[in-house]
């Protein structure tokens, strides 16, 4: 009798916290698939621009997830850090040899385009080429790795495992430099010891060193204003999100609990301080804009979301202006006639 008492209230009580843990559960799986990121590929960009035979630049960057760890401008002979830890465990000498690799082949790679031209008829001035190559570490001791590389923006040859390979699209005089470039072992040799040993090596050390950066979780701060529809009786809803790290993000116009498929999302940009930038657009018609809000889902907000209804911006807008016209016929307007008033009295006792 005694047993059976706690036991008749503690059926109802799971009961009462089986929403709360499948919203737990939920919240968790959300959180998940809102993208925390588990692997950070390492990436380095190389953009080579050539305007004609005697005027071209090459610039790289390098980043480790959606951290930029290094950058080479053209104009300098040296490799920046723009991470404290960018350098990893790497030593002062080790690091001077591989830069002195890139310099030698940032070099030559100039060259061997000047030359490319002068032989290839079809291949004209101006010409860019992107070059992404950088690899991914898994738990224990895998790597994966990848070079490819774009010509005036399609992707024509890649590097796997010991050769260059063209892919089949690429243009006919591809062919010769394909077979040109894995004529030459030296270079196929020192591109597979960059692949397979020293960009996995330096990225464990990356890993290891700024895993406060990557694994830092800053909150969005949201807002919405309006925007200037090209539909003729419309309203463009903006709703802005900034300050987010990391970069995936969750931005979506809703009414109640129904997603406005039409939010369109412009691209995540970078703030100067490393956090992120995103803004959803709705364009609705006039009438339509009661009940809509901006929700927002982020890693930060460990699964709450972040909701803003859209209170009529341009009316709320006005009325703070009109209250600030109020502030200042009420308070500053008497408060100058009085200064007035006083400086006409000095000036006044000055006369006397
Ligand atoms: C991982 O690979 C390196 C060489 O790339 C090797 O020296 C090391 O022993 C390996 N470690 C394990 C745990 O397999
Ligand atoms: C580098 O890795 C590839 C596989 O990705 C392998 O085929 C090749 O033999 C490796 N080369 C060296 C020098 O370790």
């Amino acid at each position: 009798m005694l047993k059976s008492g706690p036991r008749a209230v503690q059926t109802p009580r799971a009961m009462r916290f089986l929403p709360c843990l499948l919203l737990w559960v939920f919240a968790r799986v959300w959180g998940q698939s809102e993208g925390q990121q588990e692997n950070f590929p390492f990436r380095c960009l190389q953009i080579s621009s050539f305007a004609n035979s005697s005027c071209s630049r090459t610039d790289g960057l390098a980043w480790l997830g959606d951290l930029q760890t290094h950058r080479w401008n053209n104009a300098s002979d040296t490799i920046s850090f723009v991470k404290p830890w960018s350098q990893g465990k790497f030593s002062h000498q080790q690091w001077e040899k591989l830069q002195r690799l890139f310099q030698v082949y940032r070099s030559s790679f100039t060259r061997d385009i000047q030359e490319l031209v002068k032989m290839v008829p079809s291949v004209h001035y101006p010409i860019e080429i992107q070059l992404s190559a950088g690899c991914e570490v898994y738990s224990g001791n895998a790597s994966e790795n990848f070079f490819h590389v774009a010509f005036q923006g399609e992707y024509i040859l890649s590097f796997q495992g010991t050769s260059f390979q063209r892919v089949p699209e690429a243009p006919p005089w591809m062919e010769m430099v394909t077979r040109v470039l894995n004529g030459d072992l030296g270079t196929r040799e020192t591109i597979q010891q960059l692949l397979n040993d020293t960009c996995p090596r330096l990225v464990r050390d990356l890993l290891e060193a700024g895993k406060p950066d990557l694994e830092k979780q800053e909150k969005p701060r949201a807002w919405l204003s309006s925007g200037l529809s090209t539909t003729h009786g419309h309203r463009q809803l903006l709703c802005h999100v900034s300050g987010f790290h990391p970069k995936p993000v969750w931005v979506m116009w809703m009414k109640g609990e129904q997603e406005q498929k039409s939010t369109q999302r412009g691209d995540i940009l970078p703030n100067a301080d490393g956090t992120w930038y995103l803004r959803a657009t709705l364009d609705v018609e006039a009438g339509e804009v009661a009940g809509l809000a901006c929700w927002v889902k982020h890693s930060s907000l460990e699964g709450q979301v972040m909701i803003l209804h859209w209170a009529d911006g341009g009316h709320s807008a006005v009325g703070i202006t009109i209250a600030v016209v109020a502030v200042v016929v009420v308070i500053l307007l008497p408060s100058l006639g009085f200064c007035y008033i006083r400086k006409r009295q000095r000036r006044a006792y000055r006369d006397i």
